[in-house]
Parts: C-alpha cells; sequence; structure tokens
C-alpha cells in the first residue's frame, strides 16, 4: 500500500478536527437540553390541581417551605448547570409577566426541548428548528387570540372569581378558594385604577398572622399594620374618630453631627440639660396636640430614637396613641391608604395633612397584636388583607397563593380575555398546528409537527397527576377536539372528559400566551448555544 502523502494527512487531521469540534458542539447541544429537561422533570409532578407538592428544605439555615409553585420550587433550588438555570429563569419570567403558570412554563419548554433533540438526532440543523419553532408558536399565539379566547369585562365579577378559584384550586390551601378568591378579586378590583389600567400589586399590603386558621383570614376595611401600639406609660390603645398624624421626625433630644463629650460638674447643670430636654420634647408634643392629632405613626429612625420614654410619657399623657417603627416602605401605602400627608417637620403639623378614621385599635389576632384602622374617611385605592394560618408553612404557601391568584385578576385587567383550562387549549392548539404543518413544505413541516406533540404534554401530566391512564385519556380527548369539543378537557376531580367551560375551569388568556412565548424564546436560545465557555 502506497503510503499517504503529507497532504493527505493534513487534509485528514483537519478533518478530524472538524469533526471533533462538530461532535463536541452536539455534546454541548445534548448536555444543555438533558439538564435542562431534569429541571422540567422535576416540578412536573406538581402540575394541576392533584399534582404534589414540594417541600423544599434548605441545609445551611434549615429552613423548611411547602410549595406547589413552580417559581418558588425552582428559585429555592440550587442549580448549577448553566442551562437548567436558564429554566429556573424561565419560571421567573414568567412568574414577572403572568404571576401563574409558572410550571406549565417550565413543562411546556420541557417537552419541546425533548421533541428538538429528536429532530436533532435525524440531523436537522439547530437553527432551522428553532426558526419553525418559532414561526408554530406565533401560530399558536394568534389562534388563541383569535379563535380560542372568550372576551371578559373588568365588572363581570363572577368570570374573575372563576378564573382565581381555578389559579387557587391546584395550590396546597385550594380548600379555602372560596373565601381566598373573592378577597383577590375584591383587592384588585379596589387596587385597579380603571381609566389608564395601571395596577400597582403594592397597593395590597398582606399582613401574616399566626393562630387560628386560614378560614379566620379577613380584608379589612381600612388598613392594618404589623405594628402594635405602644403601652409605655398608660397610652391609649383604642382611639375612636381618630386624627392620624404619620411622621418621619424624630421626638427625642438631638443629636450633635460630631462625637462630642459635655462635661457636667454640678447638679445645678444637670437639671438645666433635664428640664431643656423636657422642654423641647414638650414643645414638640404640644405642637402634635395642637394639630388635632391623636394617633401618631412615627416612622423607624437611623439618626437616633424615634421616641423616648420621656417623650412617650408625655404622647401618653397627651392621650395620643402611639405606633413606632414604620418602615420607609411602608409609608406610601399608609399615606394613601388613610388620605393623609407624610409630615417631615414638626412645624409642617397642620390639620390638613392628618388622615380621620372612626376607630384605631389593638387587635389581638393569633399569637401576636395588629393596628387595625377601619372606616376612614377618605381612603385611596389601596387594600389590605389579614391571613391567618396555623403555621408557619401553610401562612407563607397561603401568601403565595394569594399573590398567584392576585397575579391572574391582574392578567384579566390588563388583557381581557379568558380560555378554558384543564388541558383543552393545548389539545386544540396541537390539533390546529398539526393540521397547519400539512400545508408546509420541507422541514418546517416536520419541526411544527413536533412542536404540535409537544403541546400534549400538559393534559398528559394534568392526566397522569391524577393517577389517569394518560394515553388512554390524551387519545379520548384529541378524539373528541377533532370532533369539535374544543373546550372539553381533563375533569381532574371526577376523573372524565368534561367541558371545561361548563365546569368554570378558566384561565387568564396572557398566562397561556405569555407560557407559551417565554418557553419558545428558551429553547430558541438553548438550540442557538453550541459551547460553554468557563470563566473566572
Ligand atoms: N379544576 C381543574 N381541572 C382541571 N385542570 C385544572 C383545574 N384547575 C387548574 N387546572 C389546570 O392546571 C394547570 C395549572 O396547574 P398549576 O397551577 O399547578 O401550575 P401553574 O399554574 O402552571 O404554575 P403555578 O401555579 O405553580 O405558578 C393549568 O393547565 C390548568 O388549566
Ligand atoms: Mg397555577
Amino acid at each position: 500500500m502506497a503510503a499517504p502523502t503529507t497532504a493527505a494527512m493534513a487534509q485528514n487531521s483537519a478533518d478530524n478536527m472538524r469533526m471533533s469540534a462538530d461532535s463536541n458542539k452536539r455534546d454541548v447541544r445534548i448536555l444543555n437540553i438533558e439538564s435542562a429537561k431534569a429541571i422540567a422533570d422535576a416540578v412536573r409532578t406538581s402540575l394541576g390541581p392533584r399534582g404534589m407538592d414540594k417541600m423544599v428544605s434548605r441545609a445551611k439555615t434549615g429552613e423548611v417551605i411547602i410549595t406547589n409553585d413552580g417559581a418558588t420550587i425552582l428559585n429555592k433550588m440550587q442549580v448549577q448547570q448553566p442551562a437548567a438555570k436558564m429554566l429556573v429563569e424561565l419560571s421567573k419570567s414568567q412568574d414577572v409577566v403572568a404571576g401563574d403558570g409558572t410550571t406549565s412554563v417550565v413543562v411546556i419548554c420541557g417537552s419541546l426541548l425533548k421533541k428538538a433533540l429528536e429532530l436533532l438526532e435525524k440531523g436537522i440543523h439547530p437553527t432551522v428548528i428553532s426558526d419553525a419553532f418559532d414561526k408554530a408558536c406565533q401560530y399558536a399565539v394568534k389562534f388563541l387570540e383569535e379563535e380560542f379566547a372568550v372576551p371578559v369585562s373588568v365588572d363581570d365579577r363572577e368570570s374573575l372569581l372563576k378564573a382565581a378559584t381555578t389559579s387557587l384550586s391546584s395550590k396546597v390551601v385550594s380548600q379555602y378558594s372560596n373565601l381566598l378568591a373573592p378577597m383577590a378579586v375584591d383587592s384588585l378590583l379596589k387596587i385597579a385604577d380603571k381609566s389608564s389600567g395601571m395596577i400597582d400589586l403594592k397597593n395590597v399590603k398582606v399582613v401574616c398572622r399566626q393562630g387560628g386558621t386560614i378560614d379566620d383570614s379577613e380584608m379589612i376595611e381600612g388598613l392594618v399594620l404589623d405594628q402594635r401600639a405602644s403601652k409605655a406609660a398608660g397610652g391609649p390603645t383604642r382611639v375612636e374618630d381618630a386624627k392620624i398624624a404619620l411622621i418621619q421626625f424624630q421626638i427625642s433630644p438631638p443629636k450633635t453631627d460630631l462625637e462630642s463629650n459635655v462635661m457636667v460638674n454640678d447638679y445645678a447643670a444637670m437639671d438645666r440639660i433635664l428640664k431643656e430636654e423636657r422642654n423641647y420634647i414638650l414643645r414638640i408634643v404640644k405642637k402634635i396636640k395642637a394639630s388635632g392629632c391623636n394617633v401618631l405613626l412615627i416612622q423607624k429612625s437611623i439618626l437616633r430614637d424615634a421616641v423616648t420614654d420621656l417623650s412617650l410619657h408625655y404622647l401618653a399623657k397627651a392621650k395620643i396613641m402611639v405606633v413606632q417603627n414604620i418602615e420607609r416602605e411602608e409609608i406610601e401605602h399608609i399615606s394613601k391608604s388613610l388620605g393623609c400627608l407624610p409630615i417631615s417637620h414638626v412645624d409642617h403639623m397642620k390639620p390638613e395633612k392628618l388622615g380621620s378614621a372612626a376607630l384605631v385599635e389593638t387587635a389581638s389576632v393569633g399569637k401576636g397584636k395588629v393596628v387595625k384602622i377601619t372606616g376612614v374617611a377618605n381612603p385611596g385605592h389601596t387594600a389590605s388583607v389579614l391571613l391567618r394560618g396555623s403555621n408557619k408553612l401553610v401562612l407563607e404557601e397561603a401568601e403565595r397563593s394569594l399573590h398567584d391568584a392576585l397575579c391572574v385578576i391582574r392578567c384579566l385587567m390588563q388583557k381581557r380575555a379568558l380560555i378554558a383550562g384543564g388541558g383543552a387549549p393545548e389539545m386544540q392548539l396541537s390539533l390546529k398546528l398539526s393540521a397547519w404543518a400539512k400545508t408546509l413544505a420541507g422541514l418546517d413541516q416536520w419541526c411544527v409537527r413536533a412542536f404540535a406533540e409537544a403541546l400534549e404534554i400538559i393534559p398528559y401530566t394534568l392526566a397522569e397527576n391524577a393517577g389517569l391512564n394518560p394515553i388512554q385519556i390524551v387519545t379520548e380527548l384529541r378524539n373528541l377536539h377533532a370532533s369539535g369539543k374544543k373546550y372539553h378537557g381533563i375533569n381532574v376531580r371526577k376523573n372524565v372528559i368534561s367541558d371545561m367551560m361548563a365546569l368554570d375551569v378558566v384561565q387568564p388568556l396572557l398566562v397561556s400566551t405569555s407560557a407559551l412565548s417565554l418557553a419558545t424564546e428558551t429553547l430558541t436560545m438553548l438550540m442557538k448555544i453550541d459551547d460553554i465557555v468557563p470563566c473566572r
């Protein structure tokens, strides 16, 4: 056999290098997809009303939480692999955009990745796959918006309630959905600025108190404060016909800017200093009293003590109720809720800056106390909810679930349309996309069909989590959808297929469309990565 020439050897080694670079890129892509899929599998079992909950425990702090919320589970997970982290980010983005559907988005992305892997193995180029998936996603979103969604009016409280109840039905605290859903709807209706459509969830203040059950939770017509009233020197803890001032100045002796010492040599001088301090504080208290104020909310101070024993004593004597330690972040909410203005200097204590309320009282709630302000004369667009729960784990999950329900209503206000749940939209989309794929040419057809099949993961998982035979149920559902029953989905309570609209299982359109778009976007990004470059 003739020995290979130098040119042939060089060619050979170049080919080898290219092949190894290609296989390296393939390996990176496959590794990424596998890791991301592992994340999706981890949360898959918690999808839907019959999904399992997760107990997340943090080894370092010993902190434990029980939750069903996809974003919370993923957020607490310690994920190292960069591609897997992208799925965590995906869930976070869905949480920001829609607030609900954080499990679905990850499950859909996992399923799309699985299909993409199959296509890659057939030799289809990643760019072709991502372009086709992108087109399919746009088609799907358009279909949902134009042909599947039902418009809803913001005044239609019944429909809003249905959507909130569906969102709560898959949570740990689902048995309390008939209490939490109206709370979420009413709070949102109170804070919504109907003219501009602006909704800031910060205007809903949720105070959590351990003790009692979630059934004892209530919406307060007014304001509830986490802090308690000061009992020092026998000051009042209940005031009727209250005039409330929200102050940001301190009622304590001033401090010098520089660290300095004053030498006092005799008792007379000491008396003078004490007298001066007394007079200084008394002057402030008198000014406060003169404004007609009888309830004082005092912001926490980092410069010096906001109040001293002496000032509390004088305030108590003046029959002024004192609530200390108001956080800086709470100021805006309080001033909106009570219709008062924050006061930064005692000279600005004017009656017109005060808020009025029929009653301010300290109430015992479970283990602790809260201050309730009711009968506010000039309330702003804010809402207050007092959540109760028998233990910390339930209470925290109730708060997260209420937040999801609030987000669902916010979604409905932003995009006023509802769609059926229970896997109906995904099954309908799967059929429509498959039909559309037939009209496409070449590789696009393969890819769009794969996208359509990937969406079946939602009904499949809902059935699986409910202990049904997923293949049988999904086939049955597909047949029903093919025969025109487009709102049919999996009734996980009765383990049958029913019309989801008739069952009142509805969800905002925005939750589903954003889940589809975000999942596709993440897939596109993952497809385009062909190397991981570690750096310090
Ligand atoms: N009563 C019901 N019957 C059938 N399916 C339901 C019912 N309630 C909700 N679903 C479906 O369950 C899915 C939502 O499940 P789940 O709330 O556990 O996850 P998510 O909303 O994606 O994420 P998360 O709530 O954790 O942010 C949706 O597909 C919804 O249509
Ligand atoms: Mg949900």
